[in-house]
């Protein structure tokens, strides 16, 4: 494929990871049951990812796909390949040595993302600091600044050199819970304003600064039994939430602020400790602020 056509630019534009080498044999966080992972799992994956990928593409987005990779099970989650924006690509650095072959194979397949003109530039992270992508660094596009995670993934340096990469304002949340070891597991910040979020994973410091900067008519608070289904984990486009099979209650919430949402069985994902939101990776987000609906004169 050459450069975007014209209608083409405007879509929202996502990464994601064939699944033919998809596994759960190793764990490196609390969900992760490799006993679990059967003779069938494999195939379901498959028509999980397939379904995830027609959600994203009946919402309007485009996909970009990187190969599978045997011995990389966890290739599948590019949200923690890199924080992107602006054309900017900041490359992560994985804390667990089972994820850190991925890093050559997510740098080679940026470089052919930059050849082609979808990105501009890959930057590196300074040594020693860790960084898992857009899962712990979301941004948000209606307060203008990146939210970012640290604790049991990223280092609480990496938020300094989020700051440096892109220029923005990061706000830093520490996560105290090794069920919610990403920010993306907990945190979920929607086109509308409202940020959708599982306090039982922050810090009381985290969770002061969430509702020091959130109205408490904008917060969503998910239950146990909401951000456990990997609910929180969800894609979201302009009024539309794409996310793992919700509980009742979480599509009420939803529903009451005007959100339209499309289920997935994710659930050989979920077995991984991951789901609809780190199954992907945005491209083509900017830090341009663009209103969701235009305010009637
Ligand atoms: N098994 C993967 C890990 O533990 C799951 C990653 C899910 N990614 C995410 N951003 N929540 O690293």
């Amino acid at each position: 494929m050459g450069h975007a056509t014209a209608a083409e630019g405007s879509m929202p534009h996502f990464l994601m990871t064939d699944p033919d080498c998809f596994d759960v044999c190793y764990q490196i966080n609390p969900w992760m049951q490799p006993g679990a992972w059967t003779a069938d799992s494999l195939a379901e994956a498959k028509r999980a990812s397939g379904d995830l990928k027609a959600a994203l593409k009946a919402a309007g987005a485009r996909v970009e796909t990187v190969g599978a990779v045997r011995g990389l099970p966890d290739l599948v989650f590019p949200a923690n390949a890199a924080v992107v924006l602006d054309g900017r690509v900041l490359l992560a650095r994985f804390r667990h040595p089972e994820r850190q072959g991925e890093e050559p194979v997510f740098r080679s397949a940026f470089a052919g993302l930059r050849r082609r003109g979808l990105i501009d530039e890959i930057i590196d992270l300074p040594e020693g600091v860790f960084q898992e992508g857009a899962g712990d660094c979301i941004w948000d596009a209606d307060r203008g600044h990146f939210w970012a995670g640290f604790g049991p993934r990223s280092s609480q340096a990496s938020i300094a050199a989020i700051r440096r990469a892109f220029g923005q304002e990061v706000v830093a949340l520490e996560l105290a819970s090794d069920r919610f070891y990403h920010l993306d597991t907990c945190f979920c910040p929607l086109a509308g304003g409202q940020v959708l979020y599982y306090p039982d994973a922050f810090t009381p410091q985290a969770l002061a600064t969430i509702r020091a900067s959130v109205p408490l008519n904008q917060r969503i608070e998910a239950s146990d039994e909401e951000a456990a289904a990997f609910c929180v984990n969800a894609v979201n486009l302009g009024d539309q939430v794409i996310m793992a099979r919700a509980p009742v209650s979480l599509k009420i919430k939803l529903a009451a602020r005007g959100y339209h949402l499309t289920e997935i069985d994710l659930d050989p994902f979920i077995l991984s400790g991951g789901a609809a939101y780190c199954m992907t990776l945005r491209l083509d987000r900017t830090s341009q602020t663009q209103p969701a609906v235009l305010a009637a004169e």
